[in-house]
């Protein structure tokens, strides 16, 4: 459903992605770990099209389709939908209206927002003076109001406390496994996703059947989240980096589903 092909990527001038290739298959969660500054951010920016990341070799596609230089509105059309790491600021519009327009009036906003603790925020600007909390809080219940056929996560657990990562967490899985009425998407029984996660704690509420390990603007291995997890948590991200040294071309494989 989702192929990167050999993306290459610039920003501000300067080269961040080197030949990036990854896949995720429809139904499936795909996670994506990396130490800081290793392009994670740049690398679903680039898929969600916003501008200033300039693809200058490579591919994107979508179900098939090319959607390499889309603008963002069109890939949301088609089904993507994006949680950011730092969303911005936008005084002036309020979080109420900003998600009654993404759910085109078919989500129950108010319950939503009652769930995820939000409801007094719907009538303030979206993000202004948000926690770092809040501010997850309110990228979930905008996703969830925009309904994607393939989320992508940036960092959903970062900056929440141990309380609400449990609600954040359940809300992420809830919308993971919920239906979609995405044309031209063969649903296994949920949605497709790829999450970013540094921790590694949303595994504890997703079911991810892929990881890959960036370093460096380049997919350094791929593998069993869960073990690739481990992996780093025992020897840190150095390990991955030698090994991608050592063998470029090497990719350790170690995922039952395929085949
Ligand atoms: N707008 C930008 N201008 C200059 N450098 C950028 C810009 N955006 C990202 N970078 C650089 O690209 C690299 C990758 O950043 P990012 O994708 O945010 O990494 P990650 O999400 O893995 O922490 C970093 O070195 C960062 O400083
Ligand atoms: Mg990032």
């Amino acid at each position: 459903m989702l192929e990167i092909e050999n993306l290459t990527v610039e920003v501000a001038g300067k080269e961040i992605l080197h030949n990036v290739s990854l896949s995720v298959k429809s139904g499936y969660t795909t996670v994506l770990f990396g130490p800081n500054g290793s392009g994670k951010s740049t690398l679903l920016m680039t898929i969600m099209g916003f501008s200033g990341y300039k693809v200058r070799s490579g591919r994107i596609l979508l179900n098939g389709e090319d959607i390499t230089h889309l603008p963002v509105n069109e890939r949301a059309k088609r089904g993507i939908g994006m949680m950011m790491q730092r969303p911005p600021n936008i005084t002036g519009v309020r979080l109420k209206d900003l998600v009654r327009v993404a759910s085109k009036g078919k989500v129950d906003i108010a319950k939503i927002a009652e769930e995820l603790d939000m409801t007094n925020f719907l009538e303030r600007d979206v993000n202004v003076g948000f926690s770092g909390g809040e501010i997850k809080r309110s990228e979930i219940l905008q996703l969830t109001a925009q309904n994607p056929c393939l989320l992508l996560l940036d960092e959903p657990e970062s900056g929440v406390d141990m309380v609400s990562i449990e609600k954040l967490g359940a809300k992420v899985r809830e919308l993971l496994q919920g239906p979609s009425h995405c044309a031209g998407w063969r649903e296994r029984s949920g949605k497709a996703a790829l999450i970013i996660t540094h921790t590694g704690q949303i595994l504890d509420y997703v079911e991810a059947d892929r990881g890959y390990v960036m370093c460096n603007g380049t997919v350094a291995c791929s593998g069993n989240p869960r073990e690739l997890l481990a992996e780093i948590r025992k020897m840190g991200y150095q390990e991955c980096i030698r090994c991608k040294l050592n063998q470029p071309n090497l990719v350790v494989e170690n995922v039952a589903s395929e085949g």
